[in-house]
């Protein structure tokens, strides 16, 4: 008899880079309204759940995480009542709704922030990490990890971008008032979150340099914030606070947590979430005699086993995960040109056959490659014009630059979704798209994808229609659901 799991922990989620999903209201700029008209073919694909990267109010200097604040929508994606429509017509559709939580930072602009730095003795000055003298610690972003403040005559920490200030998880209050944060969009229906950077909320007491001189040598850059011991209690301690219980769908970011240390973090009884999104098939890609591209076929299924092995017997499955909004696209890290539809095909079969929870990202059903840009002025991620003009200053040629950018900038798996080859802008918007859609892509839109029973669209749906069933077979005897997350909304 196979082991039974949680109806949730297998279900479908599909992540929504929204700016680049679905236009609604025609400005170029994907929104709520136009990811609403599209659920019929998300749940027609299979899709449980979404899970939605930042919606809230932000300057985009992170696009969307660096969120200047957390009780709204920004106004490029449309209303709260836009968001209450969507929650809605989700849940009438027996999907479900996840948001993605910002916890380790805000923005500069926001409120906690501009308290924090106004003063050094401003009550929220220990909600943040401030010095007189910064450590050695890098920016997970390139370059140091502490800003100086004119103002107040010291220097804060960031992990990330500048304008993404690290808050000082150490202080109970910070912890309560993100946990009053994820209360306020439990009320409001959501049935779950994706936390962001969970595994470097905790940085070693003291914040010591990362080389010391200590015995052992020099240590790995982020030996200090990453994944330190403690943080599960952090991390309990605010899913408590919060409501966010067991049956509450919940994903952790969670690079730099081994396969052997996950049951604490998602086993039963006591893990505080659903499921953890490890990094481990992010660095297996190959390369042939030839350059050309593949992957590391034996680091692929040692991974998967390991995952599961770790986790089967505490009454939890691994993440399903190939791709996201900061990788670029498996069909062109990991199959030559012209073997892309039959590898996307065998990794969703690969992947998604397994037990666990299948986690998507847009495009990925469509087998969509890496967008090819020629020429820099398309590119839209902040990181990747901070990398142009940093390579720029090291003197590379524009060629060259651009040919690094078309092997890791994020903004490859970024750029607007095709949904009509026939229509103006592959029926993405009816106005210019805020970043340009390759026009490679176009051929491989939705509407012709559906049309084609060989498309690799359809094999996604076939592969998660097997899912479907077998989950309803695996149920234990006398549960019937066609609900797959256990946990009914409070607001239906
Ligand atoms: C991980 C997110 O997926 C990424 O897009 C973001 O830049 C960083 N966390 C910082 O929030
Ligand atoms: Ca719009």
């Amino acid at each position: 008899m196979p082991p039974r799991f949680r109806p949730w922990q297998e279900c479908v989620v599909y992540t929504v880079w929204p700016r680049s999903f679905a236009d609604g209201n025609g400005d170029g700029i994907g929104d709520l309204p136009g990811l609403t008209e599209r659920l019929d073919e998300l749940r027609w694909l299979g899709v449980d759940a979404l899970w939605l990267a930042p919606i809230h109010p932000s300057p985009n200097a992170d696009y969307g995480y660096d969120v200047s604040d957390y009780l709204d929508v920004h106004p490029d994606f449309g209303t709260m009542a836009d968001f209450r429509t969507l929650r809605d017509e989700l849940h009438r559709r027996g999907m479900r709704l996840l948001l993605d939580l910002v916890i380790n930072h805000t923005s500069v602009r926001h409120p906690w922030f501009l308290a924090s730095r106004a003063s050094r003795t401003s009550a929220k000055r220990d909600w943040y990490h401030w010095r007189a003298r910064p450590n050695d610690w890098e920016s997970i972003f390139g370059g140091p990890a502490w800003t100086w403040d004119e103002a107040t005559g010291e220097y804060y920490l960031h992990l990330f971008f500048p304008e993404q200030p690290d808050l000082d998880w150490s202080n109970p209050a910070v912890r309560q008032a993100l946990a009053e944060i994820a209360r306020f969009w439990l009320d409001e229906g959501v049935d779950g979150f994706r936390f962001d950077a969970l595994t470097v909320l905790k940085k070693e007491e003291g914040l010591p340099d990362v080389t010391p001189g200590e015995p052992g040598g020099p240590r790995p850059a982020w030996s200090r914030f990453l994944a330190r011991p403690g943080l599960l209690d952090w991390v309990r301690d605010f899913a408590e606070r919060a409501g966010i219980t067991r049956d509450h769908l919940t994903l952790g970011e969670a690079n730099g947590i081994a396969a052997t240390d996950a049951p604490a973090w998602v086993g039963e009884p006591q893990g505080p979430l659903s499921a953890l999104l490890h990094f481990e098939l992010w660095h297996i890609d190959t390369t042939d005699a030839q350059g050309r591209p593949g992957l590391d076929t034996r680091a692929f299924s040692d991974t998967a086993r390991s995952w599961y092995r770790a986790l089967a017997p505490h009454g939890a499955l691994p993440a399903l995960y190939l791709e996201n909004h900061d990788l670029p696209r498996i069909v062109s890290r990991w199959a030559p040109p012209e073997r892309r539809a039959q590898a996307a095909k065998a990794f969703a079969a690969a992947t998604y056959l397994q037990r666990g929870l299948a986690v998507l990202y847009q495009g990925q059903e469509l087998g969509l490659p890496n967008a090819r840009f020629t020429r820099s002025s398309d590119l839209r991620d902040p990181l990747s014009l901070r990398r142009i003009a940093a390579l720029r200053a090291q003197g590379m040629s524009d060629a060259a630059i651009l040919a690094e950018m078309n092997r890791s900038a994020r903004d490859l798996s970024r750029t607007p979704i095709p949904w009509d080859a026939n229509r103006p802008q592959a029926g993405f918007s009816s106005a210019e798209p805020w970043q340009p859609m390759d026009p490679a892509h176009i051929p491989l839109a939705w509407r012709q994808q559906r049309e084609d029973e060989d498309s690799v669209l359809n094999f996604y749906r076939a592969i998660l229609a097997e899912r479907h069933t077998k989950r309803q077979e695996l149920l234990p005897a006398g549960l019937t659901t066609s609900v797959p997350i256990a946990r009914q909304s409070t607001t239906q």
